[in-house]
């Protein structure tokens, strides 16, 4: 049984004071509620990082870096490590985001490598997956999902493979007015569960887990919630604020 996940990605939000009133909203709302059974996490700024460990110990909310390099140390200015974010607190690590590889010049032959430091540091590799709207309206959908999520698990043993935790992400409907259908987004998991069965095992598909992100709300959450092969939420602007995001767990728990 894959434990579902309620997670959220600030991106470019909360400040340390902003991200020490988040975290004790939801740490109020958290206490005696029975969270044990899903798992959490937040990706505040790496400014914010230390301050969200802090404000959350207590609660079961993990939190995790926006990116990371995949060297330890060394002349790469701007860029934060696997063990800088160890450091701080972190569990998780987002890799791929679509807004990294549209503005910053990210590639999935990057995020290979930040799988494999992420995984050996100990942390758990969120791996953003998604075709761009041209590559949905020609039909390949499938083809760029399997082309992404094979180049970032290249040189992965099958058994670590569950480590890691995939995020759809359509890259047109992330930012958008509205979600994937929750018909397409059957669709899109079905097919990463069959790449991850074919390339890897029917085990590591069944134990993987894959959730979706793009314009979730609380609205349309539960129906895609549904949807066998999604694992948990992923969630941008409806969980910035923290009652937004206490809507999203709700929906996930
Ligand atoms: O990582 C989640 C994010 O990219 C989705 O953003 O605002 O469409 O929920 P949003």
């Amino acid at each position: 049984m894959r434990r579902l996940i309620a997670g959220t990605g600030w991106k470019l939000n909360n400040t340390v004071a902003e991200t020490r009133r988040y975290a004790a909203a939801i740490s109020s709302w958290a206490t005696g509620k029975a969270l044990s059974n899903i798992d959490i996490f937040v990706l505040p700024p790496f400014t914010s990082l230390h301050a969200a460990h802090a404000a959350f110990a207590g609660v079961p909310v993990a939190i995790g870096g926006q990116n990371m390099h995949w060297q330890d140390a060394g002349a790469w200015t701007g860029e934060i490590s696997a063990p800088m974010l160890v450091e701080a607190g972190c569990r998780y690590v987002e890799l791929a985001h679509s807004e990294r590889l549209q503005f910053f010049g990210e590639t999935y032959a990057c995020v290979r490598l930040k799988v494999d430091k992420a995984l050996a540091a100990g942390l758990t590799p969120i791996i953003c997956l998604g075709e761009l709207q041209k590559e949905k309206a020609a039909g390949r959908a499938d083809t760029v999902l399997q082309e992404q999520l094979l180049t970032s698990l290249t040189g992965q043993a099958s058994a670590r493979i569950p480590d890691v935790v995939l995020a759809y992400e359509p890259r047109w409907a992330i930012g958008s007015a509205e979600a994937a259908s929750p018909e397409y987004i059957a669709a899109r998991h079905g097919a990463l569960r069959e790449i991850l069965r074919k390339y890897y095992g029917a085990e590591v598909a069944e134990e993987t887990r894959i959730i979706y992100g793009g314009s979730v709300t609380p609205k349309n959450g539960k129906a895609i919630l549904e949807i066998i092969d999604v694992d948990g939420l992923f969630v941008g602007r409806a969980a910035w604020k923290p009652e937004g995001f206490i809507r999203i767990i709700d929906l996930v728990r």
